[in-house]
C-alpha cells in the first residue's frame, strides 16, 4: 500500500491535489510520522509531487469499515445467507452462495480494495474425510496465516488445511468441561482447533491428538510449540486402527461425518467418560445424532448416563452442525 510522505508546510495542498484527481486511498487515514505526515494513495500512484515522496505504507490505519454485508449489497442488490468473508490480518477468504457468482470479480476487486488485501481466496468448500478445502485465488497467492482466538494461536496454510471460525465459542466449552487430571483423546485433531485450547484453558493431564493428514500433523506440531503446551502427544495416524482401549477420560470427535467412528471412541474410555460427538444433521432428523450415539453404546454393551444435543452453527439451508454430550459408562471391556 502506498502513500505520500510529506513536509507538515505543504501537507494541505499535496492533500487537495490527490483528493481532486481521485488519487487519495479513503480507506486509511492521514496521519503523522516521524514529522511527516503520511498520506494514503491509491495503489498504481505514479505522479510525480515536488516535497512528496512514495513510500510504502508499513503502519496503515483504516477508516470505520463498511462491513462486507454493506459491499455485496452496493453491488449485487442484496445479501444471501451464508456469504462470508473471514480476515486472517491482510489474507482473505470469501464464500459466496451460487447466486453472487456473477459479481464475484467485483465484489473481490472491491474487497481488496477496501480492506487493503494481500490475497483474497474463494472457499469452494472442502471434501472429503480429511475435509481438504478447494480454494481458488482471486487475487495474490499468500496463503500462511496466523490466527489468534481464545487465547490462542494458530499458524495453518489456508489451502491446504480447513479451518472453521465458526466453532469458536464450541472449542472453548469443551476446554472448559475438562475436569483437572483427566485424559482427553481429540480424535481428529486437524491443525490443534480442539486440543490446544483444551491443553491451555484446563488442567488435562494430557491431551492425545489424532491426526490423518500430514499437512494438518505438520501445523499441529507447530501450533503445539507456538502455544508452549507441554501435555499434548501429537499421533499422525488413522482414528480407526490407532486408538488402544480404556485410557481416556473424554473424547473429542471434532468430524461431522464421524458415526462409524463412535464405537471406537467408546472403547477408548476408560469405565466411564464423556464423548463430544459432532454430526452435520438435516433439520427433519435431528434426533439423529443421539440416535447414533445411543446405538453405537449399546453395540459395545455400554449404557448411557446422560445425554444432551446442541446447536454449534448452521452448517447449509436446512442442516445444522451439532454436538452432542455423551456420558457413558462401559459395563465390559
Ligand atoms: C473437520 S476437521 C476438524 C475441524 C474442527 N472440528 C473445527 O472445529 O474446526 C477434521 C480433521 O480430521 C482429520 N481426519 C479425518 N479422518 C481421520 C481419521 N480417520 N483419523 C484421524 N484424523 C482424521 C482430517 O484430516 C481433518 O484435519
Amino acid at each position: 500500500m502506498k502513500a505520500l510522505r510529506v513536509r507538515k508546510e505543504i501537507a494541505e495542498e499535496v492533500r487537495r491535489k490527490v483528493e481532486r484527481l481521485g488519487l487519495k486511498d479513503r480507506s486509511r487515514r492521514i496521519r503523522f510520522e516521524d514529522g511527516y505526515v503520511i498520506i494514503p494513495v491509491v495503489d498504481g500512484f505514479d505522479l510525480e509531487i515536488e516535497g512528496a515522496e512514495v513510500v510504502e505504507d508499513a503502519n496503515p490505519v483504516f477508516r470505520e469499515r463498511r462491513n462486507f454485508r454493506e459491499i455485496v449489497e452496493s453491488i449485487a442488490g442484496h445479501y444471501p445467507r451464508y456469504a462470508d468473508l473471514k480476515l486472517f490480518g491482510r489474507v482473505g477468504v470469501m464464500k459466496l452462495p451460487g447466486e453472487l457468482m456473477g459479481y464475484r470479480d467485483r465484489i473481490a476487486e472491491e474487497v481488496v480494495r477496501h480492506y487493503g488485501l494481500k490475497a483474497l481466496w474463494l472457499d469452494r468448500g472442502r471434501h472429503g474425510m480429511l475435509r481438504k478445502p478447494e480454494m481458488e485465488p482471486l487475487f495474490g497467492d499468500e496463503s500462511m496465516v496466523e490466527h489468534r482466538e481464545n487465547g490462542c494461536v494458530f499458524r495453518f496454510d489456508l489451502t491446504k488445511v480447513m479451518y472453521s471460525q465458526g466453532n469458536q465459542y464450541e472449542k472453548m466449552r469443551v476446554a472448559r468441561l475438562v475436569g483437572d487430571g483427566e485424559v482427553v483423546l481429540d480424535m481428529f485433531a486437524g491443525i490443534g482447533y480442539f486440543t490446544i485450547p483444551v491443553a491451555k484453558h484446563s488442567r488435562a493431564r494430557r491431551v492425545y491428538a489424532v491426526e490423518i493428514n500430514p499437512d494438518s500433523y505438520f501445523f499441529l506440531l507447530e501450533n503445539v510449540r507456538l502455544n508452549g503446551v507441554r501435555n499434548v502427544v501429537p499421533i499422525l495416524g488413522d482414528s480407526m486402527h490407532v486408538i488402544p482401549e480404556s485410557f481416556a477420560d473424554r473424547v473429542i470427535m471434532g468430524h461431522i461425518y464421524a458415526e462409524q467412528f463412535l464405537q471406537n471412541a467408546i472403547s477408548a474410555l476408560r469405565d466411564e467418560g464423556w464423548v463430544h460427538y459432532h454430526e452435520a444433521v438435516p433439520v427433519r432428523v435431528l434426533e439423529r445424532p443421539v440416535e447414533r450415539v445411543r446405538r453405537a453404546a449399546e453395540r459395545m454393551g455400554a449404557r448411557v448416563i446422560e445425554i444432551g444435543m446442541r446447536k454449534v452453527k448452521n452448517y447449509a439451508p436446512n442442516v445444522l452442525h451439532v454436538v452432542v454430550d455423551a456420558r457413558i459408562k462401559r459395563l465390559s471391556k
